[in-house]
């Protein structure tokens, strides 16, 4: 969960670009991200962030049973780039966002955005309303090209915060041996007795209720052999997108040039059609 990220990292982006949810959200997955080339300052635009699955598979929920996928995501934005106010945000932007409620990652800074978990059968696209900043109020924004990155996730983790793993796992075994018992406990999960046949010693795996039993009494397995399926249909990915805070001045500059260009060349065009009739009237046959 976004929260579990907010509670164990101070920034969700590290060193290295790695959003931090990749941490026990193992598995990789695509994330896509959309936003304009460039925006004027004060301005409110959309960053779309689309996190694809196939809405037809179930994932295992923490008891045991089978749940459709939520999704959730991080934005990082630029300095100074915030979420949009209520009152500034367009209704088609608002229809957009639904009943979506956006925090930041923390309370201090606003540049860094939270969304979820919420249900990926209705917001597997995710639609994040910012406000860009105005270089003549925040002094420290400058008109320039900034990056921006995004995480997005469906489906549970893997590890939680405390270290231990999920039930959205494989299990492997811990030792080598012949199955000599597996109990089936009454909540759902295994206890998995190995029994090592040149020490005589047992070690017991317990599976907690999710991921399907591979093995039965009698075989033998080696170290580190999977004892379940991996049940895990969901994943993590991060992009990131580029976007130019435009100054508009440069935009008018820009438009004025170009008329002036388209001016100067018609006036030439002109000219020479003028001397070309003074260079017809002074022909002398
Ligand atoms: C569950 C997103 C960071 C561990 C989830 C879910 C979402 C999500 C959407 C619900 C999945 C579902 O129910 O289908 C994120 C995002 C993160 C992030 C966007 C980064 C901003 C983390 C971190 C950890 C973690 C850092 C580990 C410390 C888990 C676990 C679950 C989970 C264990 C399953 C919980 C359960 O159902 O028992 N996460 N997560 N997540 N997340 Fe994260």
């Amino acid at each position: 969960y976004p929260i579990f990220a907010q509670q164990g990292y101070e920034n969700p982006r590290e060193a290295t670009g790695r959003i931090v949810c990749a941490n026990c959200h193992l598995a990789n997955k695509p994330v896509d991200i959309e936003v304009p080339q460039a925006v004027l300052p004060d301005t409110v635009f959309e960053a779309v962030v689309r996190i694809p699955y196939d809405m037809q598979v179930k994932q295992v929920l923490a008891n045991g049973k089978r749940g459709a996928l939520n999704v959730g995501a991080v934005i990082i934005l630029p300095e100074g780039f915030e979420l949009a106010p209520p009152d500034r945000i367009s209704p088609e932007i608002k229809e957009k966002i639904g009943n979506l409620s956006f925090q930041r990652y923390r309370p201090t800074k606003k540049n860094i955005l939270v969304v979820g978990p919420v249900p990926g059968q209705k917001y597997s696209e995710i639609s994040f309303p910012i406000l860009s900043p105005d270089p003549a109020i925040t002094r420290d924004v400058h008109f320039l090209k900034y990056p921006i990155y995004v995480g997005g996730n469906r489906g549970r983790g893997q590890i939680y915060p405390d270290g231990s793993k999920s039930n959205n796992n494989v299990y492997n075994a811990t030792a080598e041996g012949i199955v000599s018992k597996i109990i089936r406990k009454e909540k759902g999960g295994y206890e998995i007795t190995i029994l090592n046949a040149s020490d005589g010693r047992e070690v017991i795996d317990i599976i907690p209720p999710g991921p399907e039993l591979f093995v039965s009494e009698g075989e033998s397995i080696k170290l580190d052999q999977p004892l379940t399926s991996n049940p895990n249909v969901g994943g993590f990915g991060q992009g990131d997108a580029e976007i130019v805070l435009q100054d508009p001045l440069r935009v008018q500059g820009l438009l004025f040039f170009l008329a002036s260009v388209i001016l100067a060349q018609i006036f030439l065009v002109l000219k020479k059609k003028q001397f070309e009739k003074v260079q017809l009237s002074e022909m002398n046959f």
